[in-house]
């Protein structure tokens, strides 16, 4: 198994180990809409394995679900579990994939920052995807000092792994509040909630470095063995348990409704 081009190859891991952090924050992401009977139509951004789409479909019980990802291999895990017939996957790159329709609510999970550079077209795109008055409840990479901390981490073990000396490609990704506040205001959106979540677990250390290639990890880099990531980025965190933090911001925008 190789970390390629823009494929999710770790996928079955990704599921696993997204149940100790993912789950937990899609569940926030299903809650941020205040009204969870309302929605009749929902679009979801980069569905993944389906762990946002989970807590939807438990959360709002009258919405059909059309999810979207861009990794086939993701989706294959997806399809393996059970759904209902209001849910529907489909294979496809946001915010480059069309549709006429217009949704009750938008949402994603852990997805948008892999959109970067792309964020400003990503919230227009949201919000043109959105009836007058819908919502977007969505959650994307944050950044604190302690993803500031564990990115000189990372950056070392890239380094020697891929020769290159730039900087983890991940971190470029992050927004702060402020930041994801101004590219929403700029897409046509009022922000009616925006925060930032930081929780930290405690894990073995080889637990970390799997959770940093399966959720991305030197993936934009030359192809790299799984292994040989794992290995670089525990010879810099050490043996025993280290801490996996995990920085979101949460947001909950409105589409401002036409005169
Ligand atoms: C960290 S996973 C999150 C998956 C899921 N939302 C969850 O809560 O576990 C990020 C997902 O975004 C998908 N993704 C990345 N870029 C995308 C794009 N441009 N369009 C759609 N999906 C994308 C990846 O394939 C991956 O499944």
């Amino acid at each position: 198994m190789t970390v390629t081009g823009h494929r999710w190859n770790s996928a079955a891991d990704y599921d696993v180990l997204a149940r100790r952090v993912q789950f937990r924050n899609a569940e926030l992401v299903a809650g941020l809409h205040p009204r969870p009977t309302e929605p009749r139509t929902v679009y979801e951004i980069g569905c993944g394995t389906g762990a946002l789409t989970e807590a939807l479909v438990h959360r709002l019980p009258s919405a059909r679900i059309d999810a979207v990802d861009v990794s086939d291999d993701m989706l294959a895990v997806a399809a393996r579990k059970d759904w209902p017939d209001r849910v529907r996957f489909t294979q496809g790159a946001f915010p480059d994939v069309t549709t006429d329709r217009r949704y009750d609510a938008v949402f994603s999970n852990a997805a948008l920052h892999w959109m970067h550079p792309r964020f400003a077209e990503v919230f227009t795109t949201m919000n043109a995807l959105l009836v007058d008055g819908g919502l977007a409840c969505v959650a994307t990479a944050g950044r604190t000092a302690a993803t500031d901390r564990f990115a000189e981490q990372s950056q070392a073990a890239l380094s020697r792994l891929t020769g290159l000396s730039e900087p983890d490609p991940f971190e470029a990704r992050r927004l702060t509040v402020a930041g994801a506040e101004e590219l929403a205001g700029a897409a046509g959106f009022a922000v009616q909630d925006a925060f930032l979540l930081e929780r930290t677990v405690s894990v073995p250390a080889e637990v970390r470095a799997r959770w940093w290639v399966a959720s991305g990890g030197p993936w934009t880099a030359a192809q790299v063995p799984v292994q040989d990531a794992v290995d670089a980025l525990c010879s810099v965190l050490g043996e025993g348990e280290v801490e996996l933090v995990h920085a979101s911001v949460f947001l909950r925008l409105r589409k401002e409704e036409h005169a």
